[in-house]
């Protein structure tokens, strides 16, 4: 990688997905888009004409052409949640860099095998929680250094929308195999809430509906982290929007009312203290994406280590499969 100023990417996969990431390594400062592949025929090089009309990228008829590729450097993986372990160890084997969409896994011991992969093939890996990239924590987190809310004691996060009924596939799969609301939104509800407590998690509760197919739909928990340090996540298919968290301390508290937001979207924090005036602030809008690329390039082309470490998506993961473990059992889950 050395002397390069730009990471080649390959986007693995014709997923709903790129039209947010294409036109984000496009417009990131040290990337280019150098391929994409599907396995269904046509799909790769429809997708560019939509997404990146004015793009020379390659494109593939199959996922394996794209691992082949030597000018590829780093592969965006945006394949159902089920095929992601799989496919990350695949195009680590090739040597490739892996920026993966979460969940990174379903199982804890599959993000152990990639990470054992990517220290052997010496290669970045990243799971994609993009949200992390947007400016509004790092002042969220100058807010909470300031001392305003003191000490933390809890953090609640929401996630919820109507979801379209040409989506709801979604549902299709049971949560076994990556379907259902806990896979495609609570995962981030749940890595938003342990952001700002940053311990390992203790137990977990949760409760779930679920549809036939053995989705759930709609779901909501608590973490404990010990000490009576608290993290309450709650997230639907079938609720009026929020994207949310809110933290609270021993002296107020902070609220980030959009944390996955549209790039154009302007986010909002407001915040509170005993004896003091609440406030807000609205930020600029930022391309949480585009900022995304940018730091996974910049990790490989200058040997960094990415913010978010496979230990982290382990430990997202762990509550995961505890929370829906509750669930299924109505009992709560100890993790440690
Ligand atoms: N970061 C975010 O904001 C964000 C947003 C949404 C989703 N995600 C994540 O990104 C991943 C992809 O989600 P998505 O909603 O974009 O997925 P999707 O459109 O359902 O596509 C997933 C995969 O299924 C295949 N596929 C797509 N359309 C198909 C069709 N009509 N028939 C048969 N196969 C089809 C594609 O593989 P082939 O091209 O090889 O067929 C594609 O890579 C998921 O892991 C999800 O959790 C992230």
């Amino acid at each position: 990688m050395n002397n390069k100023t730009k990471l080649r990417w390959g986007i693995l996969g014709a997923a709903r997905v790129n039209e947010r990431l294409m036109p984000a390594i496009i417009e990131a400062s040290n990337a280019e888009l150098a391929a994409i592949a599907s396995r269904r025929p046509g799909a790769a090089a429809q997708t560019l004409e939509r997404y990146a009309p004015q793009q020379q990228a390659r494109t593939y008829d199959n996922l394996d052409a794209l691992l082949n590729d030597p000018e590829v450097d780093a592969v965006y993986l945006p394949l159902a949640n089920h095929e992601h372990a799989e496919w990350a160890l695949r195009a680590i084997e090739h040597g490739k860099h892996v920026l993966c969409e979460k969940p990174m896994a379903l199982t804890v011991a599959d993000i152990d095998a990639i990470q054992a992969a990517a220290q052997k093939h010496q290669v970045t890996v990243m799971e994609g929680f993009m949200y992390r990239f947007h400016p509004q924590h790092a002042k969220v987190r100058e807010l909470i250094d300031s001392g305003i809310i003191g000490d933390i004691r809890s953090v609640r996060s929401s996630f919820s929308f109507m979801m379209k009924p040409e989506r709801l596939y979604r549902l299709a799969e049971s949560v076994e195999n990556g379907g259902g609301a806990m896979w495609d939104i609570g995962c981030y509800a749940i890595h938003s809430a342990r952001m700002f407590i940053d311990e390992p998690a203790v137990s977990v509760s949760a409760i779930a509906k679920y549809v036939e197919s053995g989705a759930d739909s709609a779901t909501s928990g608590i973490i404990d982290f010990g000490d009576g340090k608290y993290a309450h996540f709650d997230f639907s298919f079938e609720r009026a929007r929020r994207c949310e968290y809110e933290i609270t301390g021993t002296k107020g508290g902070i609220k980030c009312h959009n944390v996955w937001c549209m790039p154009g979207d302007a986010p909002m924090i407001s915040w509170w203290s005993e004896g003091g005036e609440p406030s807000e602030e609205w930020l600029h809008a930022a391309n949480h994406f585009r900022l995304e690329i940018e730091h996974f390039s910049d990790c490989v082309l200058n040997g960094k280590a990415p913010a978010l470490s496979l230990d982290d998506a382990k430990a997202n993961c762990r509550i995961i499969v505890g929370a829906l473990q509750s669930a299924a059992t109505g009992q709560r889950v100890k993790l440690v």
